[in-house]
């Protein structure tokens, strides 16, 4: 976690999007002829970034809550008093596919100008059958339409909807019966199935939401249905998610805020990825935050995420994720930026495409304006990425 694998005046040859080769400048003049030339001299070239968890896809804000926080009140209870989710659910009901695909293309061009080339999204702002669906086609077209990677989840058990309030199994029973096998039948014929991308399914286990059983109910019916486990654990109350989500085999378990150290050793018995989200605890003005180091330690894969979302992370910034788990998390740069690229990918389901500068992956390329790659975490609130590349594209 801590070696970033540096080449000192390295080279990238791409081909058709993919990477070709990486190593030393000259060898790679001497083996290559290139068509175009992109010089970095003087700066930092590291593989495009990977957010692995976003709730990028919604409508509206919520920043009369966040004067509501200032003022002393929880997110939990604005949550519990119908606001939280439940407020961006009825903006994203209310929203046609057209206005929603707008202003999350405008949030994903912010992403990627702050070098984010793959980002994991998920619904969960619709909370009935129409309008998760309607969050999952709207993904799909923005996966056609953006440069970024895009990688679904279906969060349907995100909250509780007002029409269900009180009866949580009632409504687990809809997402099990009715919305699983929905999204299940989107996802085959859409072009992520198309072009070999997964699919994935997550819930948000957590005290007053949806519990332990809930939640393992939710997601083996995914499973069934050819998803791919995720978890929303330990946010504010430990619950015993991360035992769950090693059962299951899930691809992440992602927060982990209030784990205790033997889930952890739990954890890194298993290739469950740990995603750990600091601008959540920083965003609610907590000075609590996950033990990241305990993750890396223990041997556990950590990955960092920014959770971008109206409510409890409103950021695009990976960068700003780095800065603060650099100096609150004892992350060291390298270990951060490991977090966000390569451990990233894999909690995705994509590290054998994304999050390192090796050949045959995707030629996902950042150049900084930075003479030492640890700039990135160190110098904060300063957009150090200054040319973005895709498939082998300049992208931003
Ligand atoms: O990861 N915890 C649940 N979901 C998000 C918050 C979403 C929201 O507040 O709108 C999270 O923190
Ligand atoms: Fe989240």
């Amino acid at each position: 976690m801590a070696d970033v694998g540096l080449i000192s005046d390295g080279a990238v040859a791409v081909q058709d999007g993919v990477i070709l080769a990486v190593g030393p400048t000259s060898e790679l003049l001497a083996r290559y002829e290139a068509h175009t030339t992109i010089d970095a001299a003087g700066k930092v070239v590291t593989p495009g970034f990977v957010d692995a968890h976003t709730h990028a896809i919604y409508t509206g804000d919520r920043v009369a809550e966040f004067e509501m926080r200032i003022k002393g009140a929880t997110y939990m209870e604005i949550m519990a008093a119908g606001g939280g989710i439940v407020s961006t659910m009825n903006a994203v009901r209310k929203a046609d596919a057209q206005q929603l695909q707008i202003e999350t293309q405008q949030r994903l061009d912010e992403m990627l100008s702050l070098g984010t080339t793959t980002a994991e999204v998920k619904t969960g702002y619709g909370l009935s059958l129409a309008a998760e669906l309607k969050l999952l086609q709207t993904i799909e077209q923005l996966n056609d339409a953006h440069p970024m990677t895009l990688a679904p989840t279906f969060l349907g058990a995100h909250a509780v909807p007002p029409e269900f309030q009180g009866r949580t199994g009632d409504y687990v029973d809809l997402v099990v019966k009715e919305m699983i096998p929905a999204a299940a039948a989107w996802y085959e014929t859409s072009h992520f199935a198309r072009q070999g991308l997964p699919f994935f399914c997550d819930v948000f286990c957590e005290a007053g939401v949806f519990d332990v059983a809930q939640s393992e109910r939710v997601l083996a019916a995914g499973q069934a249905h050819g998803m791919i486990p995720k978890l929303h654990a330990d946010e504010f109350k430990n619950l015993g998610g991360v035992k769950l989500a090693v059962e299951m085999g899930a691809a992440s378990v992602d927060h982990l805020d209030m784990t205790p150290a033997e889930e952890i050793e739990l954890l890194a018995t298993s290739s469950t990825v740990g995603v750990v989200i600091p601008a959540v605890n920083f965003n609610l003005g907590s000075c609590h935050f996950a033990d990241a180091r305990a993750i890396v330690d223990s041997g556990a894969i950590l990955a960092l995420a920014t959770d971008i979302n109206p409510g409890s992370a409103p950021t695009p910034s990976l960068p700003m994720v780095m800065a603060i788990a650099t100096r609150y998390l004892k992350l060291l740069p390298a270990e951060a930026l490991n977090a966000i690229t390569i451990n990233a990918a894999y909690a995705v389901g994509l590290g054998d495409l994304a999050g390192s500068l090796q050949p045959g992956k995707w030629a996902d390329i950042l150049i900084l304006d930075a003479r030492d790659y640890r700039h990135l975490a160190y110098e904060f609130g300063k957009n150090a990425v200054k040319t973005v590349i895709k498939a082998g594209r300049v992208v931003a």
